[in-house]
């Protein structure tokens, strides 16, 4: 129903239920390469569950508080791609990535996350855009550097994860700084 073309060979399509089978196969081939980032993948995932998981971004997407896509290479889903954590007092909100192992080192992320920060600035007119990663997860930081945004901080010890309490770096991208990339095409509407 929902999506938008980021070129001839990549798409982004709001998740819907009929998508489930898909995801539920996609993450559990990539359980190992996934587990330590995304803490909710646990060991007993089943369809059910990516359903659920797919109807709360639809919620989100409902309540205008964000919206969860797929990302598409051809027919393939290779990952997904999320805003999340809106505060609209704040006027501020977070993205979320993960891709299938298969997937990662053709700029899948960053071009589906340059549409996501277009979304979130032009059409949602937000201010502020946050990443948050593990320290040590290099291919995330450079996900967010590629994009353009300002590591700010680190959060000391912030959250548990590799049996150790690892630091989380806060990245952030004003719309101020934002350069527009290309011009703001319909997404989502
Ligand atoms: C984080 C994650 C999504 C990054 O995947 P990725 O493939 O490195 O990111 P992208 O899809 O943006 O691709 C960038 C890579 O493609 C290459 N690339 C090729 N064509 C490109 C293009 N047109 N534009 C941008 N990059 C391109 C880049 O050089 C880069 O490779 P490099 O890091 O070896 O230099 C992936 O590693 C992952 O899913 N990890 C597990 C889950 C996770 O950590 N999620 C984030 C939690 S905070």
């Amino acid at each position: 129903m929902f999506s938008h073309k980021i070129d001839d060979d990549i798409t982004l399509r709001l998740l819907e239920e009929r998508h489930a089978e898909e995801v539920f196969s996609l993450l559990e081939k990539n359980r190992n390469h996934l587990q330590d980032e995304l803490t909710w993948l646990t060991d007993q995932l089943s369809v059910n569950d990516a359903k659920e998981y797919i109807k709360a971004g639809l919620e989100r997407f409902a309540a205008n508080n964000g919206l969860r896509a797929g990302v598409w290479l051809q027919d393939n889903l290779a990952g997904i791609v999320s805003v999340h954590g809106l505060v609209w007092d704040d006027r501020k909100a977070s993205l979320g990535y993960w891709l299938g192992s298969s997937f990662q080192g053709r700029g899948l992320v960053t071009k589906s996350c340059s549409s996501l920060i277009a979304y979130a600035f032009s059409k949602l007119k937000l201010n502020r855009l946050e990443i948050q990663c593990d320290s040590e997860n290099d291919r995330s930081r450079k996900v967010a550097e590629r994009l353009g945004f300002t590591q700010e901080g680190i959060l000391r010890q912030s959250w548990w994860s590799k049996e150790r309490f690892a630091d989380l770096v806060v990245y952030g991208l004003l719309s101020s700084e934002w350069q527009g990339g290309k011009p703001y095409t319909p997404l989502f509407t």
